[in-house]
Order: C-alpha cells, then structure tokens, then sequence
C-alpha cells in the first residue's frame, strides 16, 4: 500500500521559528578552538582568528542563533577571564571536558564577534553553579549597556565601543546536574533571583531561559513553572539520541548493525512524546504559550571515535545522523506553537556536528547537508498535513516509515520535507497537494541518501554524502507520486 499524505497549502498552522535551526558551540574538545577558532597568527586562513571554511560553510546554513559558551562549561567559566588583552588572559584547566588548559583567547569580543560575522544572534549561558549574582549581572552591563559605568568603560577600555545587542540569556545550565546538582525548588529559588539582575539596558530586552529538564524529569518543569513561571521567557529541555546506554557504552557512530538503526530512529521520535508531556505541564501555567520551550540540547551521542580524547566527544557522523536530524525538525515544526528554539550539540567536530576539522582540512557531514536542505523552512508558516503512513516493522516492533512537515514561505512557495527512516525498504507515497496549483514543471526537489547505514564523509572521500537532484516524482491533477529510496532525507519545493 502506498503511503497517502495530504498537503493543505491553505492552512496555515502559525509560523516555524526560525531559531528552530540554532546551534550550541561549547568549549570542549576541538570546537570551539581548532574547530572554529584558530588565532590571528595561524596558517589556516582566517578572519580576526576564526577560520574561514568553517565561517563560509556555516554562513551557508544560515545558522539563527548560536549558544555559547556551555554546556557544563558555561557553570564553571567565569567571563572576566576571557576579556582584555589575549597574552594576559588567565589560564584555567576545563575540567568537566578533558582536563585540558583553557587559554580564554576565544571570551566575550570573539564570540560576539563570530556572530555578527555570521549575521547569528548570540544565545550566552550564564553560570550560576559556581558564578555570583554580582558576576552574571556584571557580564549584561558589560555587553549592553551603552553609558557610563564601569563594566561599559571596561568594554571600551577592550576595544568596543557600542555595545552589543544581546537577546537571549540563559540563567544557567543543567542545573539538576552539572550546573549544580540542585533540587528544583532550590533552583527555582535561585533563578527568581540570578535572573532580577539580568537587566534590559537602554532598548535592549533580554529574552531569559531558565534551566530546564533533563529528558522526562517532568517534576523538574512542574516545579520550575510553578514557581517562576512570571518571570522566564524560556524554559530548556535537554534530549539526546543515544542508541546504547550512557555509562556502560552508548554504542558507536559508524560500526552499527540494523538493530542499532533501529532504536536510533525510535528513540529519534521518543522526542515527540517528550515535547507534549513538557508542553502539557507548561500549558497548565502558561495557557497562552508565551513561554518558549527551548530545546537548547538535542542530538546523537555515540561512543567517542576510537583513539580519540574520551573528554573531547568527537564522533563520526553518517546518514543515519542525517535522518535523526531530518525527523527531529519535522517534530519541530509540528510542536512549534511551543518549540520556540533548538540548538543542536554541537556545532564543529564535537557529537552530532555539521562541520568536522583535521589541521586545516574541513568536512561537511550528511548533518550538515540536511540543515542546509530544511533551510527553506525557516520562518516560513507551517502547513496542515494530514497523513496515513505504513510502518517500518522491525522484528517485531513498528515506527510509522515516513516522516514529513510542509510549509509556505513569504513568497509562496511551499516545501515539503520528507524522511524514510527504514533502512531496508523503498516508501511509495501519493502526496495530494491542495490549494494550489502543481505541474510537473513547477516541482523540484533533492535528495540525501546513501546505500549502506553508515555511509559517511572522510577527508579522503568528502562527498561520499551530499545532496543530488530528485527525480523520483511524478505529477498528475496536483497528486505527486513518489518513491523515497531506504535511508533518505528529501526536500520538495513546489513554485
Ligand atoms: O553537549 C555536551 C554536554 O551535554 C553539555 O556540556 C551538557 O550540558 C550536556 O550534558
């Protein structure tokens, strides 16, 4: 039986938020140094010290927003350190990733900059596990606020005059754990008074996250919304996709059978579920939504690559990394009345990572390619998709076989992505498009598939994975016929 999904490209179900497609860049392992900065003096080209293959492939995804600077990180690293002259900056071991020395050479000036260089709005995670309230409160004036004072002197004092716009400010990060290990009442407590002195400067807002849930800790957002659900914009929730255990082997990125695959994309979808459970208890205090779930955490966590620094989180990544980005995004969209914001973990060469760096050498991976392929979704408005999909049957469990999410952009014109997360099977699909006028001629689409489960981009082999034209659509009276191969990630646009 073919998979039958109707598109109502006349109505419209609100707008895909565009920070949707955000981003988490930490100081761990090689992301942050290596993966993006380099210094003024190095040999791989670079722009005021960020390189700039790296710079040129992310402006290329168009990249909304960018958290920064943890993670565990954000909670033990104290930003004072990282502004002033570099050569005097204060050395510290970062200790939660790799016992590595920290030099502070990337801080504040750096990471602002990095972002008006990629036209992203910076996301800055306060510390409050081993931060003062004096110090978060410091960090704001010092960004934003533009008169006399003495964190706005010290800024200009480091060369930079105007200050920042500064919109998204996270009061903490897993607190129930690494930031922490508090209680969430105690939490609570301490959010109502870390985020008093968060404060808006001039016309700059602040836009405050608190710390939210670990995965289905639904005690955690109960406990967080009750008591200081007036005074946040923002509550996070972190999920990652981790085929294996945590602790005793998560399994790895690239030497995976079909059982693997498959709790992959099951426990890819188990988001779905996380997303409405979260949202229900958020809905009992904020009926109108105007809190944001901030999903600031999502992505697959897989073994390190062998050989590598176990506290460095570098792992491969292969089309099957691309499928759970692809369903994470169609889940997205759909819960975007809520979803206000997600930031995939992490960006450059630390788990599922869209770029991969060795010395001056770059990859992009099959992540990568879908982040650039759902672009076209970004603010555009989410369509009503109504769909009867066969299942993917695995032993003797099912997941629906094909994932998808439509939407209309400014210029009318639609966009269709669609996922067939079955690793052995073609999907058949009839795809009736209504209010709206479809011929051959105004269909086009592309592709991302690969024919083994864990196909993947090596230095030596960078486009073994990328998008290809897609040319398995037929129209006939505004009904495409399509086969989806296994393991493909498809993007439709309809002019
Ligand atoms: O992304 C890696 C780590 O995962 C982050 O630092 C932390 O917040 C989470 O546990």
């Amino acid at each position: 039986m073919k998979n039958s999904i109707v598109i109502n490209a006349d109505i419209e179900k609100g707008k895909i938020n565009k920070n949707i497609y955000g981003h988490f860049a930490e100081h761990l392992g090689r992301c942050i140094y290596e993966g993006i900065w380099v210094g003024e003096d190095s040999e791989i080209p670079n722009t005021n010290g960020i390189r700039n293959d790296v710079l040129e492939a992310l402006k290329n995804i168009q990249i909304p927003v960018l958290r920064w600077p943890g993670g565990c990180f954000a909670d033990e690293y104290h930003w004072k350190d990282g502004v002033g002259p570099r050569e005097n900056r204060k050395r510290m071991v970062n200790t939660h990733w790799g016992g590595v020395v920290e030099n502070n050479h990337f801080g504040t000036h750096e990471f602002m900059m990095l972002c008006e260089l990629l036209g992203t709005e910076p996301y800055i995670c306060g510390n409050v596990g081993s931060g003062t309230v004096q110090e978060m409160s410091e960090w704001v004036e010092y960004m934003t606020f533009e008169g006399e004072s003495p964190m706005a002197n010290w800024r200009r004092e480091n060369g930079r005059d105007e200050p920042w716009k500064l919109k998204y400010f996270g009061v903490g990060n897993e607190n129930w754990g690494c930031g922490g290990n508090m209680r969430p009442e105690y939490y609570a407590d301490l959010y109502r008074r870390y985020q008093t002195y968060v404060r808006n400067y001039g016309d700059n807002k602040v836009y405050k996250i608190a710390g939210g849930a670990n995965v289905d800790d639904y005690n955690w957002t109960e406990v967080l919304m009750k008591n200081a659900h007036w005074l946040m914009d923002g509550l996070s929730l972190h999920y990652y996709t981790i085929p294996g255990d945590f602790w005793l082997g998560k399994g790895s990125a690239l030497d995976f059978e079909e059982d693997e695959w498959f709790i992959t994309m099951k426990k890819s979808l188990h988001m779905e579920e996380l997303i409405k459970k979260h949202g229900t208890i958020m809905d009992k205090y904020d009926p109108e939504k105007r809190i944001g779930m901030i999903i600031d955490e999502w992505g697959t966590w897989f073994d390190v690559e062998p050989g590598t620094n176990p506290g460095f989180l570098y792992q491969q990544n292969s089309i099957r990394d691309a499928l759970v980005a692809g369903l994470h995004f169609n889940i997205f969209h759909k819960h975007s009345d809520r979803v206000q914001m997600t930031n995939i973990a992490q960006t450059v060469n630390v788990l599922q990572a869209m770029i991969l760096t060795e010395g001056e050498k770059m990859i992009l991976t099959p992540t990568y390619h879908v982040f650039e392929m759902f672009k076209v979704h970004q603010d555009a408005k989410l369509l009503a998709v109504d769909s009867l999909v066969n299942e993917y049957e695995y032993k003797d469990e099912k997941l629906p076989q094909v994932s998808v999410s439509a939407s209309k952009n400014d210029e009318g014109k639609v966009h269709i992505s669609l996922c067939n997360i079955d690793h052995k099977n073609e999907a058949q699909l009839e795809l009736d498009v209504r209010g709206l006028g479809v011929t051959a001629a105004n269909v086009s689409g592309r592709i991302l598939t690969a024919g083994s489960m864990n196909a993947h981009n090596t230095f030596e082999e960078p486009e073994n994975v990328k998008p290809v034209a897609f040319e398995q659509v037929s129209v006939n009276e505004n009904k495409l016929s399509i086969t989806l191969p296994p393991m493909s990630v498809v993007v439709l646009a309809i002019e």
